[in-house]
């Protein structure tokens, strides 16, 4: 997954980010009010975040659409920010229709030039969906909305095939996607990645993706790193049961001398694997494989 470069080269005419980037990363971290109020924040969200947040739901639609029969063709972005999500997703699938709903003006405001779709004002708290799409996606969302619960239930009616949540790797948002999972399952989902069951995970699986760091995100975060990995949740959730890989690998794998270490979420739960150079094919697979791969044998 490539951050499209007329995208960057637009995020990178703006200027005087950094005070809000620093104001936006501290309101982020302490949990103080998260919402984007001024163009320029919602500027520096986009430097910051935005190809942070692509690449992670890049990289969790892609461990998705394995285990999907049909892929979906019609998107409902919800609390799209600055359409994220649909960028990724409009790498990957040839949609007819993407719809962007987000609360924001300013974040509408930007995302329109930033990225191709129907943009709407929509409050996921107070509205009900417009309309239903195969895909629904809520990307680093539902841990600004207060009653996530609620929220989930929405867009879960509103998914026809597949309801997509990525949320970041902290404990908090991986506690709300446990606490979403188990509702959604009592309410007839399918879980299609990551975990290969539909158990409570014993150690909840998160993985990360590697996100190149531009001229203007290293000015407003400072370091000089041309890489940053973005670590990450995410639940699919299907209306009909999947075909579901047999093991899914979390965190790097561990290469050493004729020897590799995985660490797998299964269906027995989470479990250390060590592949020997002896068992030659599967080896193979394990020097290959990345964090979130699905992984037989
Ligand atoms: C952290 S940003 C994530 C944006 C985008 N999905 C991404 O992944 O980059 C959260 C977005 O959710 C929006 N949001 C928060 N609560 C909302 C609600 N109740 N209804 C609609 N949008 C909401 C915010 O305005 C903000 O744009
Ligand atoms: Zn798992």
């Amino acid at each position: 997954m490539i951050f499209p470069s007329d995208v960057r080269s637009l995020l990178e005419q703006n200027a005087g980010l950094k005070q809000a980037a620093a104001d936006i990363s501290l309101r982020y971290r302490t949990g103080r009010d998260k919402s984007l109020k001024t163009t320029t924040e919602a500027a520096a969200y986009t430097a910051t975040r935005m190809p942070a947040t692509f690449g992670a739901v890049g990289r969790a639609l892609e461990l998705t659409l394995e285990h999907l029969e049909t892929p979906p063709e019609t998107l409902l972005d919800v609390g799209a920010g600055t359409g994220a999500a649909t960028l990724a997703v409009q790498q990957l699938l040839d949609l007819k229709n993407a719809v962007c709903l987000e609360r924001a003006a300013v974040m509408r405001e930007l995302g329109q030039k930033l990225v191709n779709a129907d943009w709407r004002a929509f409050d996921l708290t107070a509205d009900d969906l417009p309309e239903k799409a195969d895909l629904v996606v809520a990307s680093y969302m539902l841990n600004e909305v207060a009653d996530p619960i609620s929220a989930t239930r929405k867009l879960w009616n509103a998914a026809q095939s597949v309801l997509l949540i990525v949320e970041s790797a902290l404990p908090e948002s991986v506690a709300l996607l446990q606490k979403i999972r188990a509702d959604l399952i009592e309410r007839g989902a399918h879980i299609a990645a990551p975990c290969p069951h539909d158990k409570p995970c014993a150690e909840w699986c998160h993985f990360a993706c590697r996100i190149e760091r531009s001229r203007l995100h290293k000015q407003l975060k400072g370091g000089d790193a041309p890489f940053e990995d973005e670590k990450f949740s995410f639940i699919a959730l299907t209306k009909v049961p999947v075909s579901r890989c047999s093991a899914r690998i979390l965190r790097h794998p561990q290469i050493g001398a004729n020897k590799v270490g995985l660490t797998l979420c299964t269906p027995d739960g989470i479990i250390e694997k060590t592949v020997f150079k002896t068992d030659k094919t599967l080896y193979k697979a394990a020097r290959k494989a990345k964090t979130g791969d699905g992984f037989s044998g």
